[in-house]
């Protein structure tokens, strides 16, 4: 991975005005913008630390630890609130072990995000996991499309 981050560091040397681009390009690299990269990217191109965290932590597209390799998407959003969101997402959260504050699973296979309104209320309650939307659900039928997305990483 030094590589990449070696490959961003020399093409955004000393060129103003190039925090978020670089930011961009750390995360698509890595899946995530680690205080060590960062470090190491504001060494060699010159722009700021601070500047480099102070973005990174107020834009939402920035990720700041490891993710999952699926990103699944529980809508909180009022329809699916009141269709049973909140179930939901404790079911699946107890399913993949998660606990305390954790979003990201120990094995790195999945990232739990609770998230506005995905825009297709009428199939309340809904998750998304990475593209596809799943709709309708209740907390046994969410279980059962997680277990095909381990099945499949097992297989
Ligand atoms: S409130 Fe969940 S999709 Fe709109």
């Amino acid at each position: 991975m030094k590589n990449a981050l070696e490959a961003i560091a020399a093409k955004y040397k000393d060129k103003p005005g190039s925090a978020i681009p670089v930011l961009q390009e750390m995360q698509k690299a890595e899946g995530y913008i680690s205080r060590e990269s960062l470090r190491y990217i504001s060494e060699r191109t010159g722009i700021p630390a601070a500047e480099l965290w102070g973005i990174a932590t107020f834009y939402s597209m920035f990720h700041l630890e490891t993710r999952g390799r699926h990103v699944i998407r529980v809508c909180k959003g009022t329809a699916c609130h009141v269709s049973g969101a909140d179930n939901l997402a404790s079911a699946i959260r107890t399913h993949l072990g998660l606990t305390g504050e954790a979003i990201t699973t120990d094995d790195e296979l999945f990232t739990l995000e609770e998230v506005a309104c995905l825009g297709c209320c009428s199939l309340a309650p809904v998750m998304m996991i990475d593209d596809t939307v799943y709709g309708k659900l209740t907390p046994h039928k969410a279980i059962s499309i997680i277990d095909k997305y381990i099945t499949a990483e097992n297989t």
